[in-house]
């Protein structure tokens, strides 16, 4: 069932437009991976989705309700969660603290509901010592915490903007089987911004590719990951092998 959808949504900045005519859908349980240089758009369009910023054009779509100029914690209750590219831990609070606030904002919860929820969804993250300050965790931690504050929205489309940047290769794996069991076990539709083109071919069921705000290919990866035009803009004529390396 496709749950999220954009039609031909652009964004303008002054002179620029940083997402032009986008057209896209998510289904329950899929994995979609965003990819694209630097610049590209993909920020930018998941800010659209989640309400961070108003489209200049174009409708969004969720479950079939127009959500286009929805007020972001609307979006949230709704079920439409993301991390952010720059992490932000709230740094006076614990990990757990951090988690809790996921759904005390979004959903409503009391403080008892939400510490249950948050260490529910610890415990699924394999995130332990739950009631440590954030300046004490690792980074892998931090990305988790960052992953389950959203979960905490309890969401049913969720996108990571560059969660696995920062982590090594152990910790990236870590990252990907908590993405591949979210897909599988809670059937959230996942959009993961990636540039490590090995950890798009492990994770992903399509992928999008932009550039200068456009969507240039879309498909499955061994598709997409041969299209001259892909190799040219993201890889910049790099081969598949010397990109693997996660
Ligand atoms: N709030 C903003 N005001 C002006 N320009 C912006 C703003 N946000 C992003 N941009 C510009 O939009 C383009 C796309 O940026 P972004 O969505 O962050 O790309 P990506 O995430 O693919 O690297 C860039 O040229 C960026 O400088
Ligand atoms: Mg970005």
């Amino acid at each position: 069932m496709i749950r999220l959808t954009t039609k031909n949504i652009t964004k303008r900045f002054l002179g620029l437009v940083a997402v032009n005519n986008v057209s896209f859908s998510m289904e329950e349980g899929e994995i979609l991976g965003i990819i694209g240089p630097n610049g590209a758009g993909k920020t930018t369009f998941i800010n659209l989705i989640s309400g961070i910023i108003m489209p200049s054009e174009g409708v969004i779509e969720f479950k079939g309700k127009d959500i286009t100029y929805m007020p972001a914690h609307e979006r949230a209750r709704l079920g439409i969660a993301r991390t952010y590219q720059l992490i932000h831990p709230l740094e006076n609070l614990t990990m757990i603290e951090n988690i809790m606030v996921g759904s005390i904002f979004a959903k409503g919860h009391s403080l008892k509901e939400a510490r249950i929820i948050a260490l529910g969804l610890c415990d699924e993250l394999s995130l332990r010592d739950v009631d440590r300050d954030t300046s004490r965790l690792t980074i892998l931690e931090i990305k988790k915490m960052e992953i389950a504050r959203a979960l905490a929205n309890e969401p049913e489309v969720l996108f990571l903007d560059e969660v696995m940047a920062g982590l090594n290769t152990e910790e990236t794996k870590d990252i990907i089987a908590v993405v591949h069991k979210l897909a599988r076990e809670r059937n959230v539709a996942i959009g993961v911004i990636e540039h490590v083109m090995g950890v798009i071919r492990e994770l992903t069921h399509r992928v999008m590719v932009m550039e200068a705000g456009e969507i240039i290919a879309e498909g499955k990866y061994e598709d997409i990951s041969k299209n001259p035009r892909v190799i040219e803009a993201y890889l910049g004529g790099a081969t598949d092998a010397e990109t693997t390396k996660s």
